[in-house]
Parts: C-alpha cells; sequence; structure tokens
C-alpha cells in the first residue's frame, strides 16, 4: 500500500523511510550485509569520517512506470563512479555487482515509498561509505560502513520546471588534478558556505569556473551545465575536475540518438555563454532545471528562452530523457533496471 504522502507538494528533504541496508568492512572484507530498521548510525568519536572527512556518496532515483512497475535508471554506472570515488579516496571498493542489488533490495524494502506516476515526485536513492574506526594520524580508516537509504523527493529546486538565476562564484570548487571528478563529501563541505552566501544573495545556485584561469565554465555545487546554441546543437562542458553526470551523460546520447542534435562536449568559455540560447543544469536531483540568468557581478546574462518556461529544446530534452525514465519511452539496452 502506498503511503498516505502529499506527494504533489513534496520538496527535495529528507523524509524516513522503513529500510535501509547496511554492509560493514573489517578485517580486509565486507560482511554479507543487511536490510535494517534503525537509521541511526554509531560509531567511535574519532571515526575518520568525523575527523577527516573520509566519506563519498552517490545519487539515484526510483520511478513508478505508467504500468505501475517500479524501476531505477542506470545503477550500475552509479557503481562505476562510486568505485572510482572510493580508489581515489583510499577506501575499500564496494563489489559493483552488489551495489545495484543494495540499491534494488533497499527500493524493493520501502516500494511503498515510491511516488505514483505522474506525482512529480520519485525515490531518491542515497547509497554512501565512511571511514568508521578511530583514526587520530592522517590516514585511511581500517574499518568502513557501506549504506543504502532512500526518500521521497519532489524538485531540487523550489518552482520545480520555473527558470532559475545563479551567479558566477567566486569561491572555487575544485582544484586542478584535485577531487571535483569524484563524488566526495568534501566537495559538498566546501561548497556550504558559497551556496549560504548565494541563497542570501537572492540565487538558487553558483556556477563554478576553473580555478586555475577562471574562464571555463565548470559545474555547479550539485549540477553539470548543458546549453543549447542558437542553431539548436547540445554544447556541454568537458573538464577533469567536475562531476561526470549519468544525467548529463544520457542526455548527450538523448539528444544525438532520439532528437537528431549535434553534440559538442568541449571547453566552454565563460565568453560564450552569453551567446547561448539556452542553459540547464542537469543532474538527479535536479533532472534538467532551466536556468533563465546569470549575474556575474553585476552583469547580467539573460537567456533568450526567459523566466518563465523552459527554453524549447531544453523541453524536448527533459520531456525525452523523463520518458524513458518513466517507461514511457523505450530506452536504450541496458538502462533501466527493472526492481519490481
Ligand atoms: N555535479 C555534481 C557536483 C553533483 O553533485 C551531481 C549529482 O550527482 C551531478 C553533477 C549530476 O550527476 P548525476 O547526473 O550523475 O546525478
Ligand atoms: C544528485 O543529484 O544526486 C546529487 O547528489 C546532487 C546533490 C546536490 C543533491
Amino acid at each position: 500500500m502506498s503511503k498516505n504522502i502529499d506527494w504533489s507538494n513534496l520538496g527535495f528533504g529528507y523524509i524516513e523511510t522503513d529500510k535501509r541496508f547496511v554492509s560493514n568492512y573489517k578485517d580486509g572484507a565486507w560482511d554479507e550485509g543487511a536490510l535494517i530498521d534503525d537509521p541511526m548510525v554509531t560509531m567511535s568519536e574519532c571515526a575518520c569520517v568525523l575527523q577527516y572527512a573520509q566519506t563519498c556518496f552517490e545519487g539515484l532515483k526510483a520511478y513508478t512506470t505508467e504500468d505501475g512497475r517500479i524501476v531505477c535508471f542506470r545503477p550500475d554506472l552509479n557503481a562505476q563512479r562510486m568505485a572510482d570515488t572510493c580508489k581515489r579516496l583510499e577506501m575499500p571498493v564496494f563489489p559493483e555487482d552488489r551495489f545495484v542489488q543494495a540499491v534494488v533490495d533497499t527500493v524493493k524494502a520501502n516500494a511503498d515509498y515510491v511516488p505514483p506516476f505522474g506525482s512529480g515526485a520519485t525515490l531518491y536513492i542515497r547509497p554512501y561509505m565512511f571511514g568508521s574506526n578511530a583514526v587520530i594520524g592522517v590516514k585511511p580508516a581500517d574499518e568502513y560502513q557501506f549504506r543504502v537509504f532512500t526518500t521521497p523527493v519532489g524538485p531540487y529546486f523550489k518552482g520545480g520546471a520555473k527558470p532559475i538565476v545563479i551567479r558566477v562564484s567566486d569561491f572555487d570548487r575544485a582544484a586542478p588534478h584535485g577531487t571535483g571528478h569524484i563524488k566526495a563529501g568534501l566537495n559538498y563541505a566546501m561548497s556550504l558556505h558559497a551556496i549560504v552566501d548565494a541563497h542570501d544573495k537572492g540565487y538558487a545556485e553558483n556556477m563554478y569556473l576553473d580555478a586555475a584561469t577562471r574562464t571555463k565554465v565548470e559545474e555547479t555545487g550539485g549540477a553539470n551545465f548543458i546549453f543549447i546554441t542558437k542553431d539548436g546543437k547540445l554544447v556541454t562542458p568537458k573538464s577533469d575536475s567536475i562531476l561526470p553526470s549519468i544525467t548529463r551523460r544520457s542526455l548527450m546520447v538523448v539528444a544525438e540518438k532520439y532528437l537528431g542534435m549535434t553534440v559538442e562536449h568541449r571547453e566552454v568559455y565563460f565568453d560564450e555563454v552569453k551567446d547561448f540560447a539556452e542553459c540547464g543544469l542537469c543532474g538527479t536531483a535536479a533532472v534538467i532545471s532551466p536556468v533563465g540568468r546569470i549575474d556575474d557581478h553585476g552583469k547580467e546574462i539573460c537567456f533568450p528562452s526567459g523566466m518563465d518556461d523552459m527554453g524549447p529544446v531544453t523541453k524536448k530534452l527533459y520531456d525525452t530523457l523523463t520518458g524513458i525514465q518513466m517507461g514511457k519511452i523505450e530506452a536504450p539496452e541496458g538502462w533501466i533496471k527493472e526492481i519490481k
């Protein structure tokens, strides 16, 4: 039985659900793991995650399809990305097939919290891992916990599909040769001041430029950029210091194979941005959130798509991607994982 939740008015917040998956790593091996009821985590006051932020996470969603199935979108790519992240953070990899199984099992165990088709909400899935034993010298932990919880969510930005206003940030997100390309908790900790400051000044997000030259577009705190040129091409920034968004990689395929668009994945100079017709933020949480205006220290870039609606090409991309995710449009082989 679906829970009694006002699905259509959900924001992007945490709602505790019934079950979560937990597996512990000790003496060089992961245990078999289990679904448990207790949402609380207990660990040493000196745990590596608490002292040195040795933690990483992933994010994906489960959807109810029109014909009532529960599915999720490309969980194998989240498993792969978490493996890459763990290697960079000197954490043990949770085997990729077990990651996908843990996602499936956790969603199944919380099936009553998967929002109905057409409600505008989805079940957000948060796999994560942290170093749990006491570490006081700077070194990796020996013991870890891998967990997966779920929470029903609505749109990441208030107003849903309404265009947002963002600003060019004076803070950097990621250094060259740093950790911008992995999903480490530390990338988000250091973005908190920038996001609070942006919100205080009325902006929904920060546009980060490359730290070395401050001339190239990187990404926002939680999403990659897509731009549409005046002649209808999809342009999306390429950089070693941004997160390889699964949504963005999927949109590149959707644009080319479903919509017949030309796709350019390349360095994007900030100077070019004023010439684009449409701009959007893409990610699991953001889906595609249209950007209407970018403020650059008092100079405004207003996209021709305006502040009322998503631009027409962004809308086509949005409809096709979400159509695939919710089972209305046939997906490329291997993109949809059936859960129930
Ligand atoms: N960039 C950052 C910094 C993110 O946190 C996210 C969210 O996961 C993304 C991009 C979008 O990635 P994905 O499409 O895989 O969710
Ligand atoms: C996601 O889109 O899954 C993320 O992790 C982004 C985060 C800012 C919520």
